[in-house]
C-alpha cells in the first residue's frame, strides 16, 4: 500500500482514490503519524499531500524527520515538495505571484522515472503561493515552468521526488500516469488490491476492535448505512443491533423493503420503530421549511435515544460516514472522533466509541463495496433521498392526506422512469406537492384539486444541477397515470429550472 500524509490540501482525498483505482490500497493519514508507526504499516511508498500553509508559518504542519530515514520512496506534492525541500536543506520562498490554474511544464530530464513516456511539454495544474528556490543536496531539477523555475525535483538514490503541480487533478494532462509510475515503477506495488481485500481487511479490523462487545447502528435505508449494516453483519453477526426509525416520511413501501431486504435476506437484527404519529403530531401546524427540518432532525434523535436506552451493554456506535464527510477537517478530526464521543445529541451518560468503516471511501466506492457484498441495485444505486424525507416535499404544513399524494405520485414517477430505462441517467427524480389547488374538469364535472410538481435533475454531487430532459412521451405517461391513479390531483407541472438559481428540493 501507499500512504498519503495529510497536510490539508482540498485535493488530498483524490490522491488516495486515484491510487486505489490502480489496484493499490491507499489511505490518508495524519501528518503526525510517526516514522515508527509508518514502519509498522510497511507501506511501499509515501506521498506528502499539498496544503494551505507555508513551511515558514509558525503553525505549519511538520513531520517526524525520521520518515526520511525509512528507506521508503517519497513523493511530495506542492506543499509536500516544499516541506521535503525545507527539511532536507533546500530553500522555499514566497512567489511574486500566487500561481493558480493551468501552466505549461517543460521537462528537463526526460529520463526521470516519474515522467517516463510523457512529452517534454505538458499541461499541469498549479495552485501555490510559495516556491522552491534552491534544491537540497543530492537532488536534481527535473522540470520547470514559466512562473515556477523549479517545478519538479528528484533524488534517485534516495527515491525522493517532488512536484509543485497537482498530478491528482484531471487538469494535469499526464498526472495519472505520473502517479502510476510512482506506484508501480518506483514503489513496485503489485496492483492486485480489490474491494474484496477491503472487505476482508475491514472485517478483520472490526472483529479486533469489537471483540465480543455489542454495536448499535442507525439504519436509514440509504446506501451508506445499509452497506455498513451488511459489512458489520458479516464481521460480527448478532453482536450488531440496528435501529430503523420509520418517521412516516419515507417513500412508498420503503420501510417494508428495508425490513425485507436487510432484515430478511441479509439477516440483520433490526428494531423497527413506527414513529409516524409521533412525527406527524410534532409537525402539525408547522409550515416553515427550516423549522420542519429541525423538528424532524430532533425528533429522530429523541426516538433513537428512547430505543437505544432500552438496550443494555452497547459499547460501539457504527456510522456510515464517508471520506467526503470528513475531508473538511481531514484526518485530524477522524482521529479525535475515534475516541469516546457523544453523537447527535445522545444522552450524556451514553458513551459510545465510533465505528466508521466507510470513512476512507467515496460514494462510488461504497456502491462497489455494496455490490461486492451481494447487495441488490435497488439499495446500492438508490437515488439520494434527504433526511427529512417527504416532509420537505409537501410544501408548507404536512398532513397525512398530502403525504399520501406525494407518496403515491412519487411511486408512479419512479416506476415510469425505471420502465423508460432512465434511472441511471437522471440523478434524482421525485414529485412535490406545492399545496396550490386549481380548477380542472374530469368527466362532466368541475374539479378543484391539487397540482403535483415533477422534479428530475442531472447532477454530479448535488451542488449544481440541471433539469433532466425527460422525453415528452415519458412525461405524458407519468402525467396521465398520476391524475388517474392518485385522488385529489388534477394538474401536473414539470420543473424546468436548474440549480442555481433554484435548488433540487422545493423546500
Ligand atoms: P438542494 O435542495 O439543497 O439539494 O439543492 C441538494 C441535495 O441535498 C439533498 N437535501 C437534503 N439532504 N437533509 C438531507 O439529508 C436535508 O435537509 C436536505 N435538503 C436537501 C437533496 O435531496 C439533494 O440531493
Amino acid at each position: 500500500k501507499i500512504i498519503v500524509l495529510d497536510f490539508g490540501s482540498q485535493y488530498n482525498q483524490l490522491i488516495t482514490r486515484r491510487i486505489r483505482e490502480f489496484g493499490v490500497f491507499s489511505e490518508l493519514l495524519s501528518h503526525r503519524t510517526t516514522a515508527e508507526e509508518i514502519r509498522k504499516m510497511n507501506p511501499k511508498g509515501i506521498i506528502f499531500s499539498g496544503g494551505p500553509n507555508s513551511v515558514y508559518d509558525d503553525n505549519a504542519f511538520r513531520i517526524d524527520p525520521e520518515i526520511y530515514e525509512l528507506g521508503i520512496p517519497i513523493l511530495g506534492i506542492c506543499y509536500g515538495m516544499q516541506l521535503m525541500t525545507y527539511n532536507l536543506g533546500g530553500k522555499v520562498e514566497p512567489a511574486d505571484n500566487r500561481e493558480y490554474g493551468k501552466a505549461e511544464l517543460d521537462l528537463l530530464n526526460a529520463g526521470s522515472p516519474l515522467f517516463k513516456e510523457t512529452p517534454t511539454k505538458q499541461t499541469v495544474w498549479m495552485s501555490h503561493g510559495d516556491l522552491v528556490t534552491a534544491i537540497p543536496t543530492g537532488f536534481e531539477k527535473v522540470a520547470t515552468s514559466k512562473d515556477c523555475p523549479i517545478a519538479s525535483i528528484q533524488d534517485e538514490t534516495r527515491q525522493f521526488f517532488g512536484v509543485q503541480f497537482h498530478p491528482e487533478v484531471n487538469h494535469s494532462e499526464y498526472g495519472n500516469l505520473l502517479l502510476r509510475h510512482f506506484a508501480f515503477d518506483i514503489c513496485h506495488c503489485e496492483g492486485n488490491w480489490t474491494m474484496d481485500n477491503f472487505i476482508d481487511m475491514e472485517v478483520a479490523k472490526v472483529r479486533e476492535k469489537v471483540g465480543d462487545k455489542k454495536v448499535l447502528l442507525a439504519l436509514s435505508g440509504g446506501v451508506d448505512s445499509s452497506v455498513v449494516g451488511v459489512l458489520l453483519q458479516k464481521a460480527i453477526g448478532d453482536q450488531l443491533t440496528c435501529i430503523f426509525v420509520d418517521h412516516g416520511l419515507l417513500r412508498k413501501n420503503e420501510g417494508d423493503q428495508v425490513m425485507e431486504m436487510l432484515g430478511g435476506k441479509f439477516g440483520l437484527n433490526i428494531i423497527r420503530v413506527d414513529a409516524q404519529d409521533r412525527f406527524l403530531n410534532k409537525l402539525a401546524g408547522v409550515s416553515d421549511p427550516e423549522v420542519k427540518r429541525k423538528i424532524i432532525g430532533n425528533e429522530f434523535v429523541y426516538v433513537f435515544d428512547d430505543e437505544a436506552t432500552k438496550l443494555k451493554g452497547i459499547d460501539f456506535l457504527a456510522q456510515g460516514t464517508l471520506y467526503t464527510d470528513v475531508i473538511e477537517s481531514g484526518t485530524e478530526t477522524a482521529q479525535t472522533i475515534k475516541s469516546h464521543h457523544n453523537v447527535g445529541g445522545l444522552p450524556e451518560d451514553m458513551q459510545f466509541e465510533l465505528i466508521e468503516p466507510l470513512n476512507t471511501l467515496f460514494k462510488d466506492e461504497v456502491r462497489a463495496l455494496g455490490t461486492q457484498l451481494g447487495m441488490p441495485d435497488s439499495i446500492v444505486w438508490r437515488q439520494p433521498f434527504p433526511g427529512p424525507g417527504l416532509g420537505i416535499r409537501v410544501l408548507g404544513e404536512i398532513t397525512a392526506e398530502k403525504l399520501e399524494i406525494v407518496r403515491e405520485s412519487d411511486a408512479i414517477l419512479r416506476e415510469e422512469i425505471v420502465n423508460a430505462g432512465l434511472d441511471r441517467d437522471v440523478w434524482q427524480y421525485f414529485t412535490v406537492l406545492p399545496g396550490i389547488r386549481s380548477v380542472g374538469v374530469m368527466g362532466d364535472g368541475r374539479t378543484y384539486d391539487y397540482t403535483v410538481g415533477i422534479r428530475a435533475v442531472t447532477s454530479i454531487d448535488g451542488m449544481t444541477a440541471d433539469f433532466a430532459r425527460i422525453p415528452w412521451d415519458v412525461l405524458q405517461k407519468i402525467s396521465v397515470r398520476i391524475v388517474n391513479e392518485v385522488a385529489h390531483v388534477n394538474r401536473i407541472v414539470y420543473d424546468i429550472t436548474s440549480k442555481p438559481p433554484a435548488t433540487v428540493e422545493w423546500e
